[in-house]
C-alpha cells in the first residue's frame, strides 16, 4: 500500500476503528490459549471491542494464528488486520542463554545471530512483532530484570541494543523470515529505586541522558519499529503518561518515528500513581504524550470517543496514532499477506533445527564466564568426576522469560556430560534441594513452592560418598529459574542455604570441587569462593545448555565471557560498577583514615569486577602505545597493544578499551568502556590489537548540557577486566 492509499484508509475509518486500532489484548479474552504476563481482569471488554481490536499479544501457532485472522477479518469494516505481537526474549522454540548471558559474550555479533534465528522460527508461528530487545540499564543486583539485559555498561548495551535490532528486523521487517523489534522500556526503568519491582527512578538529567538513553538510542539508530513505555516514574512522573519525555526526547531528540506501545495496562496504571483522576483524565495524557497503542487495559476504548467528541481531546491526536499503526502493518505487508511468514511447514523445519541448535550451544558456551580456577578445569575425559546438585538434571535451564519453548527439549547436564564422556567416569546424584524448607513465591505460572519440590537430601549421602570416591566434583548449584525475571526482586542476592551447606559438606570429603552455577543476576559468592576451587558462571543457558556445559568444563571449548555485570562482594555494597566518580576522598588502601571514601566492614572494590572472565590460558599485555600523542576532531589516532598467551592453550582474549577524561567541566567516570575486541591468540603467540580513538568517543554531556568533547588530557586503559592499570596518557586538541 503506498502513502496515498494509506491516508485515503485513515479517511474511510470512523472514530471507533480508529480508536480500536489502539487497543492491544491478549488471547484468553477470546477464549483461546495464551500466556498471561500481567494482571487481568476477565470480562473487561466488550464483543464489539475484542471484534475490532488492532493487535494481540501472547498467542503464537501458525495454525492458530491463521484462523485467528481469518475470523477477524471477517468482521472488520475496512479489511485491516491485525498485527500480533509477543515476549520473545532469547529465542522461542530454539533458546539461547538469557540476555544477561548473551551480554558476557561480549560478542553483540552472536547475538544478532540468534535474534535472526529467533526471528525466523516465530515469524514461522506467525508472530509479527517481538518485544525485544530490552535495553534497560542495571545496576541493582536485587532488580530480577537484570536478566533481560545485558549489563551496566551503556556502551556494550548499545552495542548489542543494535545487534539485536538487526537480528530480527533484517533490512526489510516485510522480507521472509523477519519480524519487527520493540526496545524496551523506555527510560531507565532499570533502576527502580532499591531494586524493587515497578518502584520509581530518580536521576539526574546528566546521568538520564548519558548513561540511560543511549542504549535505545541506539536501537533506534538501527531502525526499531516500536519502543514500550516503562511501568515506573521517572522524575516523579509515569513513564506513559510524559509528554516531555515521549514527545521532546523520545520523538523529537532522538528521532523516534514508530510505534509507541504502552506496557501492560501502564496508562490505567497512572491512576495508583496517583497522576491521572480518572480513566478519562488517563486516556487524555497518554494520547497527549504519544503513546499509541493501549496495551491490556480499556481506558482508549472507552474514553476516547467522549473526549475527542467534546473537543477536550484533537482527534488529530488520535489520527496520528492509528497512522502510525497502519504504517507499521503495512511495512510487514500485512495488507497483502495478513498471515506473514506462518506456515506450519517452516515450523516443523524451523523449531530446534541442526543451525539453530548449534548455534545455541556455541552462544552458550561463549557466554559462561569462569571466575576463579585453581587447576581443576578443564576436566579430564578419563578422570572419575561426582557431578552432584540440583540442577543435574534439570531441564530448566532457559531463564523464566521463555514462554513458548518446552522444556523437555533441552539439553541437561547429566545428557550433556554422558554425550562426551562414558559413564564409568562421570556418576551423578542430585543430593540437595534447589530451594529451602519455607520458601514460597509467585512465578509466571502458579506458584514455586519448596514442599512441591522433588527431595533430594534423602540422597545425600549416597552423593557425599560418590564425591569422596572421585577425582573431581562438579556441584551445579544455583536460583530457581523463576527467582528472576519480572517481578523477581530480593532483598539478598545470595544461594540458598541449603545449597551453601551442602557445598560445604561436598569440600570436606574431597575438596576439589568445581561449582557452576545457575543464576539470572550476580550474587553474593562470597562462600562459594572460599570453598570451591573453580566457578563457572552459566547463567540460564538455554537448549543446549547441558552440551555447551559439558563442552566447557572439558575444554572441547574454552571459556571467554566476560562479566556484563559487577558481581558485589555482598548485597550491602548494591549499586556497584566500574564507571563510577571520584570522589574528594578517594581511598587508596590507607587502612586506618577513617575520613576516606570505604565502608568499615568491607571492600570498596566487588568481589568480581565487570569484564572479568578467566580462560585455560593467561594472557600478559604489554604497554600500550599510540601513533600520536594528541588527536583532533579530523584526525583520529591509533592505539596499538601486544597481547601474548602466555600458556599452552589455544584462547580467546577480550582486550578493552578504557579511557578516562582526566578533568572536565563536570565530575567523569574514573574509567569508561569505548571499545572492546575478541581476539583468538595461539598458545605462546602474540597478537598486536590496534584501537582507533576518535574525538567522538570523548563526547559528553559538559557543564552546558550539551553533548561534545573537551579539549585535553585522557588515560586509556588497556587490558583484560575493567581494573586494568595498563595505560597510556593522550590529549585532545
Ligand atoms: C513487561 C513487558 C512485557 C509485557 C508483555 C510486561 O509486564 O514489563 O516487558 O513485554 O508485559 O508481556
Amino acid at each position: 500500500m503506498n502513502i496515498g492509499e494509506l491516508e485515503a484508509l485513515l479517511q474511510d475509518m470512523t472514530i471507533e476503528e480508529k480508536i480500536h486500532q489502539l487497543l492491544q489484548v491478549n488471547s484468553s479474552f477470546y477464549q483461546t490459549q495464551g500466556v498471561l504476563t500481567g494482571p487481568q481482569d476477565t470480562d473487561r471488554f466488550s464483543v464489539r471491542q475484542l471484534e475490532l481490536a488492532g493487535s494481540l499479544l501472547g498467542t503464537v501457532g501458525a495454525g492458530n494464528l491463521r484462523k485467528f485472522q481469518d475470523i477477524y477479518l471477517g468482521t472488520q469494516p475496512n479489511k485491516i488486520p491485525m498485527m500480533f505481537m509477543a515476549d520473545i526474549i532469547n529465542g522461542y522454540k530454539t533458546v539461547f542463554p538469557i540476555p544477561l548471558g548473551q551480554g558476557a559474550t561480549f560478542n553483540p555479533g552472536l547475538s544478532k545471530e540468534c535474534a535472526c534465528a529467533t526471528a525466523k522460527e516465530s515469524a514461522a508461528s506467525g508472530i509479527h512483532v517481538t518485544f525485544s530487545p530490552m535495553v534497560d540499564l542495571v545496576r541493582d543486583a536485587r532488580w530480577g530484570r537484570v536478566m533481560e539485559s545485558t549489563g551496566e555498561d551503556v556502551y556494550l548495551n548499545s552495542c548489542f541494543a543494535k545487534a539485536m535490532v538487526e537480528g530480527y528486523q533484517g533490512e526489510q521487517v516485510s522480507e521472509k523470515g523477519r519480524i519487527a523489534a520493540c526496545v524496551k522500556h523506555f527510560a531507565a526503568y532499570g533502576v527502580p529505586m532499591a531494586g524493587r519491582e515497578y518502584n520509581f527512578s530518580e536521576l539526574s538529567e546528566r546521568s538520564l541522558r548519558e548513561d540511560y538513553l543511549l542504549s535505545y538510542q541506539a536501537a533506534i539508530e538501527a531502525g526499531v519499529k516500536l519502543v514500550m513505555t516503562a511501568f515506573q516514574t521517572l522524575d516523579r512522573i509515569p513513564c506513559s503518561g510524559n509528554k516531555k519525555l515521549m514527545r521532546e526526547t523520545l520523538r523529537n531528540e532522538m528521532g523516534f518515528q514508530g510505534v509507541l506501545i504502552s506496557d501492560w495496562r501502564a496508562i490505567y496504571e497512572m491512576i495508583s500513581h496517583g497522576f491521572a483522576e480518572n480513566e478519562k483524565e488517563a486516556a487524555k495524557l497518554a494520547l497527549e504524550a504519544g503513546v499509541d497503542i493501549d496495551m491490556m487495559s480499556d481506558i482508549y476504548v472507552n474514553q476516547l470517543t467522549e473526549l475527542i467528541e467534546s473537543g477536550e481531546v484533537e482527534e488529530s491526536l488520535l489520527d496520528e496514532a492509528v497512522r502510525r499503526i497502519l504504517m507499521l502493518k503495512n511495512e510487514l505487508g500485512l495488507f497483502e499477506n495478513p498471515y506473514k511468514d506462518g506456515s506450519e511447514e517452516d515450523e516443523e523445519a524451523l523449531f530446534l533445527c541442526e543451525a539453530h541448535r548449534s548455534l545455541a550451544r556455541k552462544a552458550a558456551g561463549e557466554s559462561f564466564v569462569l571466575l576463579k580456577n585453581e587447576g581443576i578445569l578443564p576436566l579430564k575425559k578419563n578422570e572419575k568426576t561426582a557431578f552432584l546438585g540440583p540442577y543435574i538434571n534439570d531441564k530448566n535451564i532457559v531463564g523464566s522469560w521463555t514462554i513458548f519453548a518446552d522444556e523437555d527439549h533441552c539439553v541437561s547436564i547429566k545428557e550433556g556430560v554422558l554425550n562426551k564422556v562414558s559413564s564409568e567416569y562421570a556418576v551423578f546424584s542430585e543430593g540437595c534441594n534447589l530451594l529451602d524448607p519455607g520458601t514460597r513465591f509467585a512465578g509466571f505460572r502458579g506458584i514455586v513452592d519448596s514442599s512441591l519440590q522433588p527431595n533430594y537430601s534423602v540422597h545425600e549421602e549416597e552423593a557425599l560418598s560418590m564425591a569422596a570416591s572421585c577425582e573431581n566434583v562438579v556441584l551445579c548449584l544455583g536460583e530457581h529459574r523463576q527467582r528472576s525475571g519480572e517481578g523477581g526482586s530480593i532483598a539478598e542476592i545470595t544461594l540458598p542455604v541449603a545449597q551453601i551447606e551442602f557445598l560445604k559438606k561436598v569440600t570436606a570429603v574431597n575438596p576439589n570441587v568445581a561449582v557452576v552455577l545457575f543464576n539470572g543476576r550476580p550474587l553474593d559468592l562470597r562462600e562459594v569462593n572460599q570453598y570451591a576451587k573453580a566457578i563457572l558462571i552459566v547463567w540460564f543457558p538455554g537448549s543446549e545448555g547441558g552440551n555447551a556445559i559439558a563442552d566447557v568444563l572439558y575444554g572441547d571449548q574454552i571459556p571467554s565471557g566476560r562479566l556484563p555485570m559487577s558481581f558485589p562482594f555482598c548485597t550491602g555494597q548494591i549499586p556497584v560498577f566500574y564507571s563510577e566518580f571520584s570522589t574528594g576522598r578517594p581511598f587508596v588502601n590507607q587502612t586506618d583514615t577513617r575520613f576516606a571514601s570505604k565502608y568499615l566492614d568491607i571492600q570498596n572494590e566487588p568481589l568480581y569486577p565487570f569484564g572479568y572472565g578467566l580462560t585455560y590460558t593467561e594472557f600478559s599485555y604489554g604497554k600500550p602505545e599510540v601513533s600520536e600523542e594528541s588527536l583532533t576532531a579530523d584526525a583520529p589516532l591509533q592505539l596499538k597493544v601486544k597481547v601474548h598467551n602466555t600458556g599452552s592453550c589455544d584462547a580467546v582474549e577480550t582486550v578493552q578499551l578504557y579511557i578516562q577524561d582526566m578533568f572536565a567541566s563536570v565530575v567523569r567516570p574514573v574509567r569508561e568502556l569505548k571499545a572492546f575486541k575478541k581476539v583468538e591468540i595461539k598458545a605462546g603467540n602474540s597478537v598486536t590489537v590496534e584501537f582507533e580513538i576518535t574525538e567522538e568517543m570523548l563526547r559528553y554531556y559538559g557543564i552546558d548540557m550539551v553533548y561534545k568533547s573537551e579539549a585535553g588530557w585522557f588515560t586509556a586503559y588497556v587490558g583484560g577486566d575493567s581494573r586494568t592499570k595498563n595505560s597510556v596518557r593522550f590529549q585532545l586538541v
